[in-house]
């Protein structure tokens, strides 16, 4: 069964990126099929542009979720340094790591999830996980 819980952030000072309206899917899917299912029913797989971004989609998520969940960036470059990529297409520079992350852990942690704390890893594409999709706004 799926089960779709979306959230809209609230914010006093509407900006353009608080009036995306953020879905988390608490469905576990593999990266790519994550992917593919944002891309489906919403815009794409979560794009983080800032530290605001992150702390009120943080204080959105409803208590008790706590897990690991996918969003939007990945790596194709296989050699340091690696270059991260939106899957939107988003060249923010923003990052939120993990003091350990990224750690690359078996040399094949090409994708990124993050934590209800915030703080991101690179992580195991083909592992199944929630994850969170946007729905982008005309005005973004
Ligand atoms: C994700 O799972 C699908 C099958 O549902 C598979 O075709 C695809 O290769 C998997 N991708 C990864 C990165 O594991």
């Amino acid at each position: 069964m799926r089960i779709d819980l979306t959230f809209v952030l609230i914010s006093a000072l509407s900006s353009s990126v608080n009036s995306d309206v953020f879905t988390l899917v608490s469905e576990k899917m593999n990266w790519t099929d994550a992917r593919s299912y944002c891309r489906q029913h919403h815009t794409d797989l979560v794009t983080l542009n800032d530290r605001t971004d992150m702390d009120e989609l943080l204080q959105s998520l409803p208590s008790g979720l706590v897990s690991l969940m996918w969003i939007g960036l990945y790596r194709t470059d296989e050699y340091f340094p690696w270059v991260w990529v939106w899957s939107d297409g988003s060249k923010d520079l923003f990052t939120s790591w993990d003091p350990s992350q990224p750690n690359n852990v078996d040399g094949v942690q090409y994708c990124v999830c993050t934590s209800p704390k915030g703080y991101w890893s690179d992580w195991w594409c083909t592992d199944k996980l929630p994850f969170l999709c946007y729905t982008k706004k005309r005005d973004r």
